[in-house]
């Protein structure tokens, strides 16, 4: 979760979010070239007193300046392509877990188990401990097996929501009649935070979503403890 004065990204949780931030990184350092660069010229132009009445085109210039951001450009959307595919994939997920928007909480089914459902509500300030975080701890906590991959599919059942986790790069459209569909794995065990991000109403800002990531014979525990 983000904490005092973290102004960056969160760190990655996720593979894919690892990979996130390292194009982050990548694009940065390239608009960081092209504003310097940018930046100098245009100081230049301010301070020279070089005039030339007679010339009136530049033909290389204008094809090298043409060109120069085209290349630039194929920097930054290769790895792009690269990141877009390999979150669109789905590799053999171990369970899945379907999340359904409501105004305004989030409810969960654990599809490989039978009756495995809740609903999970934000817990509101009065009742808030010392123990938990303002506007981020729900009642219900989605526990999730970590190292194994997991396919999410998130839904809602009135109107348009947002089922987003910032350190595990997810962040899913939950739409009325739709089933959208994303996967990751997450990294390590500890307590994950994230909130709805489509602005859902007079309560959006207290859907959030917390995950609690185990390893996995907790997790089995957890299932049959349960069910
Ligand atoms: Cu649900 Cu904003």
């Amino acid at each position: 979760m983000t904490t005092w004065l973290n102004m960056t990204l969160q760190d990655g949780a996720s593979p894919i979010m690892e990979q996130l931030i390292f194009f982050h990184d990548h694009t940065l350092m390239i608009m960081l070239m092209i504003i310097t660069t940018v930046m100098y010229m245009m100081t230049t132009l301010l301070w020279n007193k070089h005039t030339s009445r007679f010339m009136l085109e530049g033909q290389l210039i204008e094809t090298t300046w043409t060109i120069a951001p085209a290349i630039i450009l194929v920097f930054i959307a290769m790895p792009s392509l690269r990141l877009l595919y390999l979150m669109d994939e789905i590799h053999n997920p171990t369970m899945t877990l379907k999340a359904v928007g409501h105004q305004w909480y989030w409810s969960y089914e654990y599809s490989d188990f039978t009756k495995l459902e809740f609903d999970s509500y934000m817990i509101p300030q009065e009742e808030n401990q010392a123990s938990t975080f303002r506007l981020l701890d729900t009642d219900n906590r989605i526990v999730l097996p970590m190292n194994s991959p997991i396919r999410l599919v998130v839904t809602a059942a009135d109107v348009l929501h947002s089922w987003t986790i910032p350190s595990l790069g997810v962040k899913t459209d939950a739409t009325p009649g739709r089933l959208n569909q994303v996967s990751f794995s997450i990294n390590h065990p500890g307590i994950l935070y994230g909130q709805c991000s489509e602005i859902c109403g007079a309560n959006h800002s207290f859907m959030p979503i917390t995950i609690e990531s185990v390893s996995a014979n907790h997790f089995i525990n957890w299932v049959s403890s349960l069910s």
